[in-house]
């Protein structure tokens, strides 16, 4: 079957059918591994290979000796190439039993285009890019079942809904990855463990759902500054801002909740041990909220994010701060009010997200456990009534 994804970031390929042995590397991709292992050459061409035969056959099917021979070359050359590095620690995930939440979505790589300064993306536009991206993965329905182009069809809406919410500018003319040698590493951060048609959307929807809290968590942390600062005019500004950002939450899982459970069981066999309960950024939204409760920091919401958890004993959150202000006496009256019901509809978002995750798991997952290793549905149920913008006690 041959499978072509059109759009601005792609690499054309075809899918073999699944069988048990290991697949035959590609032999454009042996030849690039003989010259590597002559001296170290083109690391994007070699990552455009690679990333044809994750995508011909699943990330999970990689045959341990092509695994051995990326892993080497990693360790000899990953210093000199570090976008090659990070790809490749996504790519090796499995194979060196570390496969998270983070390497499935290819952070490290991401994190790096983000943060090149020749391509100056932030990331409101990286999320447009995204997009843009997951809509031309979707866009060829022609040639789809009946019930599969409807399906495409209204995720496609979806999508586009949350483009024009992330970049008005963009409806219609869906933006292009910068011209710089990082944008080019873009179309490689996709590294799906199936051959499965809607993992690859699923994947970009985390993404951008990463990118969402990243956002949030800066409007927080403004509006925790402004008060200590007594500006709490510009705090009830930063947290607005924020509220109109969450947005871009709940049009994600209407993307993700026209997957049909078939399809998404056909790929999570592939990916215990990867969970969004391990999403720092998520976890950062939350610290930069309030103080969570002595059990949720006992719990495995944060037992999963160590380094989020060491910032939480130092941070400040929104909570705190609006708590201090308040005790001191340093502010009252319409501004502190209008932050207090700003706060709240932040908190009433967060609720319906909560609310709305744990009805999408329901349908997706019943009875079957998470693959961050919790109960599943009734980890979710028993955080529903988790508030966000708690003080300590
Ligand atoms: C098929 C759809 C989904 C299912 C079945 C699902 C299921 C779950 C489950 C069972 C957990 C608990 C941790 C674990 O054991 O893995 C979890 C956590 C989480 N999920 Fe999802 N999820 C889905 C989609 C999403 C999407 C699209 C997002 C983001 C847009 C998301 C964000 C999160 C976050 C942030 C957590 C951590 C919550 C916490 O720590 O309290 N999930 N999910």
């Amino acid at each position: 079957m041959a499978a072509t994804n059109g759009g601005p970031l792609s690499v054309t390929i075809s899918i073999d059918p699944p069988t048990t042995d290991p697949p035959t590397t590609d032999p454009a991709l042996r030849r690039e591994l003989d010259r590597w292992s002559a001296a170290p050459a083109d690391g994007l061409r070699l990552a455009r290979l690679v990333t044809c035969q994750v995508r011909r056959h699943g990330k999970h099917r990689l045959g341990v000796p092509l695994l051995a021979a990326l892993a080497g070359i990693r360790d000899r050359h990953g210093d000199a190439d570090t976008f090659l590095a990070a790809f490749l620690d996504s790519v090796l995930d499995r194979h060196e039993d570390r496969f998270r939440n983070q390497t499935y979505l290819a952070l490290p790589l991401l994190g790096l285009i983000l943060a090149d300064r020749s391509s100056g993306l932030d990331p409101h536009r990286l999320s447009a890019l995204l997009v843009a991206d997951l809509l031309a993965h979707e866009a060829p329905v022609a040639g789809t079942e009946p019930g599969e182009a409807d399906v495409r069809r209204k995720r496609i809406r979806h999508a586009t809904t949350l483009l024009a919410a992330v970049s008005p500018a963009h409806l219609g003319d869906p933006p292009a990855p910068p011209p710089t040698p990082a944008g080019a590493w873009l179309a490689l951060t996709v590294l799906p463990v199936s051959v499965v048609h809607d993992e690859y959307f699923f994947l970009r929807c985390l993404q951008i759902h990463e990118l969402v809290f990243t956002v949030l968590t800066e409007g927080l942390r403004d509006a925790t500054r402004a008060v200590r600062c007594r500006r709490v005019g510009d705090a009830v500004a930063h947290v607005r801002r924020a509220r109109t950002v969450f947005h871009r939450a709940a049009l994600l899982f209407r993307i993700v909740a026209t997957m049909r459970p078939a399809q998404f069981h056909d790929f999570r066999r592939f990916t215990d041990g990867a969970s969004a309960i391990q999403s720092e950024a998520y976890k950062r939204f939350e610290i930069a909220c309030g103080d969570p409760a002595a059990e949720r920091i006992a719990s495995e919401a944060f037992s999963n994010v160590p380094v989020v958890l060491a910032e939480a004993r130092h941070g400040d959150s929104l909570a705190r701060a609006t708590a201090d202000l308040r005790r001191d006496g340093g502010a009252a009256g319409p501004d502190l009010d209008r932050l207090t019901a700003e706060v709240e509809l932040v908190e009433t978002a967060h609720h319906r997200w909560r609310t709305t995750h744990h009805r999408l798991a329901v349908r997706m997952l019943g009875d079957a456990p998470g693959s961050g290793h919790t109960a599943g549905v009734p980890y979710l149920r028993q955080c529903l009534g988790n508030r966000l913008f708690t003080p300590a006690g």
